[in-house]
Parts: C-alpha cells; sequence; structure tokens
C-alpha cells in the first residue's frame, strides 16, 4: 500500500493566519483561518504592520489547532509547506519563518508556495475529476491573472491586469459609496438591490493585449459620476452604483475568459480568488460556460478567500515532483507565477 502524503500548510500573506492538513493532495483534513478582517475595518483597509503583529500572536495557536483538527501528530505529518510570496513582506515572514523551524525542528521537508499557485489549486479540492490542462481567472485582492494551466504548477499567463486588481477596485468603490471595507462581499450583498443597467459604467479594452484587463478606468468614472451626482445635487443610489459597478467587472471578467477558451481551444474552466466568491460572477460564468459548452469549475467560498488548504494542495503537486526549499527559502513579496 503507498503511503499517504500529508501536508501541514501555512499561508500568512495577507490578513487570515491560516493553517491546514491536507491528505494525498485532495482530501482537506483541517482548514484552520483567524481571519484579522475585524481589526481593519477601523483604518479601512488592510495595515501591513498590524498584519505582522497579529499572525505572530496568533500563528502557533492555529497551527496546532490545525493539527488537533485534522487528529495527525507531527510524526504523521509529511512536509511542511508555506506561502512564500507574493504578500506583504512582514506577513509573509511570520509564516516563512514559523514553518522553517517547524520544518528544521522535526527533520521535515520544506516546500515553498506560491500564493496564487495556492489559489489555482483550490480548485482541485472539491472537484476531484478536475485535471490540467485548464483555463483558470485568478481573481483576487493583489491579482487578476487570465491563465493556462498546462500541467500541476505549469502557468502561461495569458492576461493580467495593467492597474488596479479586481478585487481592489471592488475595495475601492466601496469605500466611495460609503459600503467599507471589505468592499467584494459588501457590493455583492447591496447590488442584489440594485439596478446593474442603471447607470453606464465603462468596458475597458487593453489594446495591445486582449486578454488584459485594466480597471482603473472604471474606478474613476465611478468617482466622477459620484462626483457629478454631488455637484447637481442629486442623491446617489447606492445599491445602483454597486450593480452597475460590478456588472461591468463581471462582463470584461466573462468575455475575456470566453474569447480565450475559443481562441485556445480549451473546454475546461476555472475561477479562483477571493473575487471569485462573487454571486454574480458565478452566475455569469455558470451561464457562459453553459453557452459556449465549456466545463466550469468553481471552489467554495471558504476556499476562494486566503486560505491555507489550497497551500497544501498546491505543495502536494511541488512535492511529487521533488520541488524541496532549503532554510534559505524567504519572503518573495512580487514573486511571479512559475518562478521558484
Ligand atoms: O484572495 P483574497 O482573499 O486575497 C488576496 O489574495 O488578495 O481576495 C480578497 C479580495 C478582496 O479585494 C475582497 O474585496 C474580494 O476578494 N472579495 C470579493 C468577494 N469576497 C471577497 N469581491 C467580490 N465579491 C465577493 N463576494
Ligand atoms: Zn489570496
Amino acid at each position: 500500500m503507498k503511503k499517504d502524503i500529508i501536508i501541514l500548510a501555512i499561508e500568512s500573506s495577507c490578513d487570515e493566519t491560516a493553517a491546514a492538513v491536507v491528505k494525498n493532495g485532495r482530501e482537506v483534513l483541517s482548514n484552520v483561518i483567524s481571519s484579522q478582517i475585524a481589526l481593519h475595518t477601523l483604518y479601512g483597509g488592510v495595515v501591513p504592520e498590524i498584519a505582522s503583529r497579529k499572525h505572530i500572536e496568533k500563528i502557533n495557536q492555529v497551527v496546532e489547532q490545525a493539527l488537533s483538527e485534522a487528529q495527525m501528530t507531527w510524526e504523521d505529518i509529511t512536509a511542511i509547506a508555506v506561502t512564500y510570496g507574493p504578500g506583504l513582506v512582514g506577513a509573509l515572514l511570520v509564516g516563512v519563518s514559523f514553518a522553517k523551524a517547524l520544518a528544521f525542528a522535526l527533520k521535515k521537508p520544506l516546500i515553498g508556495v506560491h500564493h496564487i499557485e495556492g489559489h489555482i489549486s483550490a480548485n482541485f479540492i472539491e472537484n476531484k475529476e478536475l485535471e490540467p490542462p485548464f483555463m483558470c481567472l485568478v481573481v483576487s485582492g493583489g491579482h487578476s491573472h487570465l491563465v493556462k494551466v498546462r500541467d500541476y504548477g505549469e502557468y502561461e499567463i495569458l492576461g493580467r491586469t495593467r492597474d488596479d486588481a479586481a478585487g481592489e477596485a471592488f475595495d475601492k468603490v466601496a469605500r466611495a459609496i460609503g459600503l467599507g471595507y471589505p468592499g467584494g462581499p459588501k457590493i455583492d450583498k447591496v447590488s442584489c438591490e440594485g439596478n446593474p443597467d442603471a447607470i453606464a459604467f465603462p468596458r475597458a479594452k487593453v489594446a495591445d493585449n486582449e486578454y488584459d484587463f485594466s480597471f482603473s478606468g472604471l474606478k474613476s468614472a465611478v468617482l466622477n459620476y459620484l462626483n457629478s451626482c454631488e455637484m447637481k445635487g442629486e442623491k446617489v443610489n447606492q445599491a445602483d452604483v454597486a450593480a452597475s459597478f460590478q456588472k461591468a467587472v463581471v462582463d470584461v471578467l466573462v468575455s475575456h475568459s470566453m474569447d480565450a477558451l475559443k481562441k485556445y481551444d480549451i473546454d475546461k474552466f476555472a475561477i479562483a480568488g477571493g473575487v471569485a466568491s462573487n454571486t454574480h460572477l458565478r452566475t455569469a460564468m455558470t451561464e457562459a460556460c453553459k453557452k459556449q459548452q465549456v466545463a466550469f469549475y468553481h471552489p467554495s467560498p471558504i476556499f476562494c478567500t486566503d486560505n491555507a488548504a489550497m497551500i497544501g494542495v498546491a505543495a502536494y503537486y511541488e512535492y511529487r515532483k521533488g520541488v524541496r526549499h532549503d532554510w534559505d527559502l524567504n519572503a518573495v513579496p512580487n514573486l511571479k507565477l512559475g518562478e521558484r
């Protein structure tokens, strides 16, 4: 009988301190997430220094909880995995230092994981039949990437954002219309009461790469609309602005993805990252994929936003390929996808 590969994974790249235990790459035995959202809400966004300090306070307890919920002992663990980039350098350092100390003390292999590779791999958790090649749209607070997943750990980036990430646009617009932080889930909710066709916001196209994204023009259009309402003394309908903005983002994400699927002749499509938990995006993608006869995959919302289970899944495939990191593993805040 083949021995199980059990990965203990740690994620601390932004404002969640997370640890998980993953068996054989696809089975999540525990998934503990300590969110700092309430703390950062006070300041209207993530304060990096506060995030790092909170990670230090929480990480020990979160890792121990992940191990005990998985009903595992340290001896059962095959390898220790950790997100080492991209992200906030101080936040990443907490996870990386903790993982290194743990792996060293336990004499276990250490595997550094790319955060975006983790987001993409979240799709393997609940879709047991999903295997590369497939196309994946990664939309989070820091990234908007359209990626061809050629094989496990092998990526070709077809499109990326030229300015703001999709989640960043959600967060900035939410702040402008008085919804506060975190913007994505709040716009998602309030949009249900608004008319998505109330205001005609732009759908940007990038001239030299049809799969690249640009959301800063859309953000400016929303700000201009709010200013002009103020100048005319007109009341702003918050739900209409939210719904119209969200529709503009969703339209662009759907059309770019469907065009790329057609051009590259790929019949499997997945979404990932915090924005992938957006209910309107999920509905629109479901319909578009059905129309185009493409199989559509998405993680449950808990595996869309930052978590360590997705890091454990990505680490499993890296482990099988023989990837091991040394004690000089460092946090790399601007790590590129596909780099080691
Ligand atoms: O993947 P994630 O947890 O962290 C990063 O790696 O950035 O993504 C966080 C982003 C935030 O910008 C948040 O506003 C957005 O995902 N988000 C959403 C929703 N839930 C989270 N955006 C739109 N609709 C949602 N339901
Ligand atoms: Zn993330």
